[in-house]
């Protein structure tokens, strides 16, 4: 317990040099305790300065994931959020807190994912320090949005907000579910019902995010060309995965009940940040593929394109790739 209290009490001083005896007066505990506790958090592999009469400091560089690092971040104090160093899949850890009666806007957050899951049965690749691989439970009684295909929209116009706040970078959406950066995948989103078996009525929704914040040495070949990251290798930052955490489960606060008036426009942003709009575009995943301009998104969130025999499709499926021109 010590171990924790600390961390949270050097997140929440991050940078700063707090004494031992300040530290050891607020968690209640001996300075010997104290200093067994930082042991055991430089074990964990954190960075802790400590110096005589300074006492102790939790250093910039430090970017490990965990509540104590996301709470001092957060509006709401109340948040559930359970962080793990590995998980197969957070979405399937949230679906099955969410069948033992989770409360409404828990957060599952994994530093590493075995099992990441994708659309389509794809898996999602999520090495160990590089991501934030998150999932939101949520109780459709207390959102606002009902549509799936609305929520995943919402929560891509939410992260990419969250990424320009705190990294300063401009992310673009491709329909509907993809977060790009200098034309490479930097987030990937999936929202999965939790349904009552009987009546067929959905109990809950969670919704996974999947953010590549770093670049891994150990990407796989057939993804280098595809995936990228909000920070490149080269980049300096200071910027930590657990802020961004924080700022993206912030925007996604917005979602609920309470917030409609406020937030019924995200559509209108989610259309502002959208790839290929008036652009040729393959539509594939659909059957046949075919080309076509992209026009619009309508209010359910589907992707209006006009084929080549001037004929109005709305998508609601399926998958939008760029016709390469001269390709
Ligand atoms: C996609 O790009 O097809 C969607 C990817 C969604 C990945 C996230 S990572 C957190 C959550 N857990 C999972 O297993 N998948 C989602």
């Amino acid at each position: 317990m010590t171990k924790k209290n600390l961390l949270a009490l050097l997140e929440s001083n991050r940078g700063r040099n707090i004494s031992g005896e300040f530290i050891a007066g607020q968690l209640n505990v001996s300075r010997t305790a104290v200093w067994k506790a930082v042991k055991e958090l430089e074990k964990d592999g954190y960075t802790i300065k400590a110096a005589t009469k300074r006492g102790y400091c939790l250093s910039d560089e430090n970017d490990i994931l965990s509540a104590q690092g996301i709470f001092p971040f957060l509006y709401d104090a109340d948040r559930k959020i359970i962080v793990e160093q590995s998980l197969d899949s957070t979405n399937i850890t949230a679906k099955q807190m969410a069948i033992s009666n989770a409360e409404h806007g828990t957060v599952v957050i994994a530093d590493h994912q075995t099992a990441g899951k994708g659309r389509y049965g794809r898996s999602f690749f999520s090495p160990k320090g590089h991501g934030i691989y998150m999932s939101f439970i949520l109780l459709p009684s207390q959102i606002w949005l009902e549509v799936p295909t609305l929520i995943t929209a919402f929560t891509a116009v939410a992260v990419c907000e969250a990424i320009i706040e705190v990294c300063e970078k401009h992310p673009q959406i491709k329909w509907v579910n993809d977060l790009f950066l200098d034309g490479k995948k930097i987030c990937g989103i999936s929202t999965e019902a939790v349904t009552d078996y009987e009546n067929g009525a959905i109990n809950w929704i969670v919704v996974g995010i999947g953010v590549n914040f770093t670049m891994p040495q150990d990407m796989p070949e057939e993804l280098k060309e595809i995936v990228g990251a909000v920070f490149t290798n080269n980049e300096k930052n200071s910027v930590t995965r657990n802020r961004l955490a924080a700022a993206i489960i912030n925007k996604m606060t917005a979602l609920n009940a309470e917030s409609e008036q406020i937030n019924k426009d995200f559509l209108k942003k989610y259309r502002e940040r959208l790839m290929f709009l008036g652009e040729e575009i393959t539509v594939t995943g659909t059957g046949k593929e075919y080309q076509a301009t992209a026009i619009d998104i309508d209010d359910i969130g589907r992707l209006i394109v006009r084929n080549e025999n001037g004929e109005i499709h709305s998508l609601f499926s399926g998958e939008v790739r760029v016709k390469m021109h001269g390709k």
